[in-house]
């Protein structure tokens, strides 16, 4: 794409100085954002500098964030400051959705949310994606391409949907089949403003909000049961755990909230992380060294490559490109320049992670840059600050123990195909052609 902004300022000349802004008309730079988001935003930094402004439907003004201390400045931003950016992702999971909150509400959550996540609630887990692992790759072909996005993305919701709920049983069934098309409707929508008047049933806000009464209905019922149940407080699923925590005053969270906290981990703990599998086998496919030390790794029971393969996928083919706050304050200073109140800050972590003082060579994947290294702090594929994503230890847990599993029971085949491409499911990139591979079990 040619470099289609023109230049306002290019850098500030005093403290306080507004950042430099595109220039071009509001539907331009809405459908720029849309379809060629990140040559766009490339080609902005190349022209005004790593903060600029643009103005789009939906965030409104705005300010595009790519240099690395800056966008830590603002993840460590106060929450008094810089609050969730605004809209966001609530409107999918309702108003009970820890994405929804800010400051003290924001914090008790979290506080709330914690144990499921930590370190031995994680393990307790990872029988259950090697479970999962193992089902799905049952019948997998041999010798012929197929693509590996969808296989990666029921393993991560049969895996999210027996951690949260704990057993399968029917309702889990329906929530199998129901939150595919609506995962995929919802991530469509996600950014689309929402028409001011009743747009009928058949609409796709009719269908989402007929989704949402199916799945609180399932969801209570789940929760009746599991209220009945005598072993509630030894059970170590995620809406278990929810039930039994309480506020610091001692207060439970409502059926309603656990109803859209349930749906936020479902919908926002899926499909970034199959797309980062999805994004692995593109990579490993076209890399046969990093594959061949995998392996040899693997089979030797090591893993410090494989965290450093992970990370360094992440940074490569990062999945969920952008993070935003909203300025509360009054106005926000960063680095030189004056955001004021109002305003959406969009940190752009795709290039973040091109970053070439942070990572030099940017467009190369190559994990043995990582190896017995501390992950540098330019790398932000889950966000950073006291919003950080929640679900971080364990997207890493489950990617580490699916591409162990496939390592251990599959050779998979490499050749010089050409790059896929990345395509934008609304939420995530993910590998245009889904993460093609060709494979022969191992014997
Ligand atoms: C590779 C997989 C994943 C990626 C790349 C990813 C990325 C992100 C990013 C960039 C954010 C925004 C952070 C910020 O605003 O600073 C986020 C937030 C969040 N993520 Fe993830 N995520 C992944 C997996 C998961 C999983 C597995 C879960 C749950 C099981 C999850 C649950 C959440 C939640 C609840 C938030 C909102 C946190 C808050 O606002 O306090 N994510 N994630």
């Amino acid at each position: 794409m040619t470099d289609v902004t023109t230049v306002d300022t290019k850098a500030p000349s005093s403290p306080g100085t507004p950042p430099p802004a595109v220039r071009l008309p509001k539907p331009v730079q809405m459908v720029l954002l849309a379809g060629f988001r990140r040559r766009f935003l490339r080609s902005a930094v190349k022209r005004h500098g790593p903060v600029f402004a643009i103005n789009v439907p939906f965030f409104g003004r705005s300010v595009v964030v790519s240099d690395p201390a800056l966008a830590r400045q603002v993840f460590l931003a106060s929450t008094d400051d810089l609050i969730n950016v605004q809209p966001n992702l609530s409107r999918t999971f309702g108003p009970g959705s820890v994405f929804a909150l800010d400051g003290k509400q924001h914090r008790a959550r979290r506080k709330l949310l914690a144990p499921p996540f930590h370190g031995q609630s994680i393990r307790n887990y990872e029988k259950v994606i090697e479970e999962e692992t193992l089902r799905e790759t049952a019948t997998w072909p041999e010798g012929r391409e197929f693509p590996t996005l969808e296989p990666m993305n029921r393993i991560t919701l049969n895996v999210i949907l027996r951690t949260v709920f704990g057993a399968d049983g029917t309702e889990l069934d329906y929530l199998r089949e129901m939150i595919p098309p609506w995962a995929k409707l919802a991530s469509r929508m996600a950014t689309l403003p929402e028409p001011p008047f009743n747009t009928g049933r058949y609409s796709p806000w009719g269908r989402l909000a007929e989704f949402r009464r199916n799945f609180d209905r399932t969801v209570f019922e789940l929760i009746e049961k599991a209220e009945a149940d005598p072993r509630l407080d030894d059970r170590t699923d995620i809406l278990a755990l929810m039930l039994c925590s309480r506020y610091e005053d001692g207060s439970p969270m409502s059926h309603q909230d656990v109803s859209d906290e349930l749906l936020t981990l479902l919908g926002a703990g899926h499909e970034t992380t199959a797309s980062t599998l999805g994004w692995a086998f593109e990579r490993l496919r076209r890399h046969p060294d990093v594959l061949a030390e995998l392996v040899k790794e693997n089979d030797e029971g090591g893993n410090e490559f494989r965290q450093a393969t992970m990370v360094e996928l992440q940074r490569n083919r990062t999945v969920i490109d952008a993070a935003g706050r909203h300025v509360q304050a009054p106005h926000f200073d960063l680095g030189d320049w004056r955001i004021p109140h109002g305003y959406t800050v969009i940190i752009a972590i795709g290039n973040v992670h091109a970053d070439a003082d942070a990572f030099p060579d940017p467009e190369r994947f190559d994990p043995y840059r990582f190896v017995g290294t501390r992950t540098p702090t330019a790398w932000v594929p889950f966000g950073g600050g006291t919003r950080r994503c929640i679900g971080a230890a364990f997207a890493n847990v489950e990617m580490d123990v699916v591409l162990r599993t496939i390592l251990r029971h599959f050779v998979i085949e490499t050749d010089d195909a050409p790059d896929e491409k990345s395509h934008f499911r609304g939420i995530a990139f993910t590998p245009k052609d889904g993460g093609r591979i060709v494979v022969r079990r191992r014997g």
